[in-house]
């Protein structure tokens, strides 16, 4: 047995060594390995090979074949480590030029048989089962490596946030429902029957408190909860890097945020990414359609709208925008071939999205387009749109008309279906969509502008004077990360005066009243003189499952829901005791019918 005061990092007084850690240096060392018996097989009349792993791999182990273990039996072995015989080296292994023989097994426990092998080769387990089970999926190397880069990634971010004299302060997950824009969960209050505590969306009122408390620099690896609709890049509770920082600019948040991030990279991949290029939010949306711009890859849209200026082609008449796709044939081969089902269904996904048709143009020989609409296009309009897209035999254009923000929304949409790599494919790109409008769309009920972002980010200076006429066309000095095509994160420059932020709210159909009934909360310290402030908030499981090459967030949180917001494992949301209603005064309907 070792010595408790072995240097070895990973030594317990229970092993040595690790079991993925022995190398041929070692051999001719007693050692002594715990862990889990990844494999049995027989050998010859008396042996036997143990395969035995722990999270850092798994070692060889000759024993008599009387010894009485099973698959996943946790066990403690003693060996000596020795060279394994010529022919039988494993080349695939770390540990594969060595196994431990003479043997002494203590079994720590017994195991039943798992649901499914814990076997790394094994990925075909259904994911409700692996969620059921999680605490064996996670045994596996897949979880293992990805929860060992979620850790590396949340340390090199606090070690980036406090060498910047960024402060971690933790604040509540008990709070009022606030206006940031997603459905909250809500708790009961026992002492108030009838009042409700909603759980953070984020932490973004307390931090901006904590500026008005001359914090200075706040920072915290944040858990936030929204009751949205899940998707692979959304969970309920997911986490956040958040932090807000007095007496800055847009470029100082941008800063100390990219070191976080660049820090973070750089302990997953071991190499330190470039700086990190701005973007406008409306560059990104004329050229890639998406304020989420994947940029590894062109296909750029193309602006049209002064080509068919003139057009008495129907469709394109008095459109607001008319902008086009160039499928390169160099690039995408399969664009020239493209049939009749799969252009449909092009069109089907064009219009589901919103627009009223799609024109699609393969270009031939002598540059010559085949097309239903070619026909209704003059020689000059089709002279004019092969130049403006640079087109070249076996290319295929689409082309969309209608408003600005259709023709981008579909033709950014279509881009990505046909062009855009696997999110975790290299290279990494970043990038920082700045100057997002501060608006976006009319509310349906109030008839009133929406946020962009949250009510809380300043105007764009050079903007305000069109905050009430013009409320439409005016920036806000908030920004976005993003990465392959995933949004990374969000923040902004704050109001910081009382005034300012009551013309933002009216403009949001919120009345001076209302607004200190609703947030007095929070409007009211800012009369005590709030520094001019900014921030940012990025998923954390949306960089780790990049960097971890996971499509899904899933992969990289240890207990996950599922799509439909269950957890197999615990079976929550579960129903709870009448008595425990009775309690908060609840009274529960009829469950709602099944449509
Ligand atoms: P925002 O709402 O844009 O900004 O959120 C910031 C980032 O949090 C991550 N995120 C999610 N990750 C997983 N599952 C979800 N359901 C989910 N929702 C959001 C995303 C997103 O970009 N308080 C502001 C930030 C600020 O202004 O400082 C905020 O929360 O990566
Ligand atoms: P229509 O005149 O509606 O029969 O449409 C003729 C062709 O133009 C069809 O291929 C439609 O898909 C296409 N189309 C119709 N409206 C639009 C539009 N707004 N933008 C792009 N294509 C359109």
């Amino acid at each position: 047995m070792s010595s408790p005061l072995q240097p070895l990092g990973e030594s317990t007084s229970l092993r040595t060594q690790l079991c993925g850690g022995l190398r041929a240096e070692h051999i001719g060392n007693t050692v002594t390995v715990c862990g889990w018996i990844a494999r049995r097989r027989e050998h010859g009349e008396h042996l036997a090979f143990l395969d035995v792993r722990d999270f850092s791999g798994v070692v060889q182990c000759v024993v008599d074949n009387e010894t009485d273990v099973r698959s996943e039996w946790v066990v403690q072995i003693t060996g000596r480590v020795q060279a394994r015989p010529d022919g039988t080296v494993n080349t695939n292994l770390a540990t594969g030029e060595v196994e431990l023989a003479d043997c002494k097994v203590v079994v720590l426990n017994s195991a039943e048989a798992p649901p499914f092998p814990i076997d790394a080769r094994a990925d075909d387990v259904d994911e409700n089962v692996r969620l059921k089970y999680r605490y064996l999926d996670i045994r596996r190397e897949r979880m293992q490596r990805n929860l060992r880069i979620r850790a590396k990634v949340n340390s090199a971010i606090r070690r980036a946030m406090e060498s910047q004299s960024f402060v971690e302060v933790e604040t509540p997950f008990l709070m009022p429902s606030t206006p940031e824009g997603a459905r909250e969960f809500l708790v009961p209050s026992r002492k108030e029957p009838g009042s409700f505590y909603a759980l953070p969306q984020s932490p973004q009122l307390w931090k901006q408190l904590l500026m008005v408390a001359g914090i200075d620099r706040y920072y915290q690896i944040a858990r936030c909860l929204r009751d949205e609709d899940l998707r692979a890049d959304r969970q309920y509770e997911f986490m956040q890097l958040d932090a807000e920082m007095s007496f800055v600019t847009k470029d100082d948040v941008l800063g100390a945020i990219s070191e976080a991030v660049m820090a973070a990279a750089e302990a997953v991949l071991g190499e330190r990414p470039p700086q990190i290029e701005q973007i406008t939010w409306l560059d990104a949306m004329n050229r890639f359609g998406l304020d989420k711009p994947d940029m590894r890859f062109g296909m750029e849209l193309i602006e049209l709208t002064s080509v068919f200026a003139g057009t008495e082609f129907k469709a394109f008449a008095q459109a607001e925008s008319i902008k086009g796709l160039r499928v390169d044939a160099a690039k995408y081969p399969d664009a020239a071939s493209f049939g009749r089902n799969k252009l449909d269904a092009l069109t089907d996904r064009a219009k589901q999205i919103g627009a009223k048709g799609l024109v699609w143009m393969k270009v031939g020989e002598g540059l010559v387009l085949d097309s239903p609409v070619a026909k209704f296009l003059s020689d000059e309009e089709r002279t004019s749109l092969v130049v403006a897209m640079g087109a070249q035999p076996g290319d295929l254009l689409l082309l969309v008309a209608d408003s600005w923000s259709t023709t981008c929304e579909v033709l950014g949409t279509l881009r990505n279906d046909i062009g855009r790599p696997p999110v975790h494919e290299g290279p990494y790109r970043y990038v920082w969509v700045i100057d997002f409008p501060l608006f976006v769309g009319i509310n349906a009920t109030t008839g009133k502008p929406q946020p962009g972002h949250h009510p809380f980010c300043q105007p764009h200076p050079e903007d305000i004077e069109r905050l009430e006429s013009d409320p439409m066309s005016v920036r806000a000095l908030a920004y976005d990360l993003v990465l392959n095509g995933w949004e990374l994160g969000s923040g902004s420059i704050r109001i910081h005066e009382p005034e300012m932020q009551r013309r933002v709210f009216r403009q949001l159909g919120i009345s001076d009243e209302e607004a200190d009934r609703r947030f007095g909360f929070f409007l009211q310290p800012f009369k005590y003189g709030a520094p001019p402030h900014g921030g940012f908030a990025f998923g954390t499981d949306r960089l780790v499952a990049i960097l971890a090459g996971e499509e899904n967030i899933r992969e990289v949180i240890a207990f996950p829901k599922t799509q439909s917001g269950s957890d197999p494992m615990t079976n929550a949301p579960t129903t709870v005791n009448p008595a425990q209603l009775a309690e908060l005064g609840i009274r529960l309907l009829p469950p709602p019918a099944k449509s």
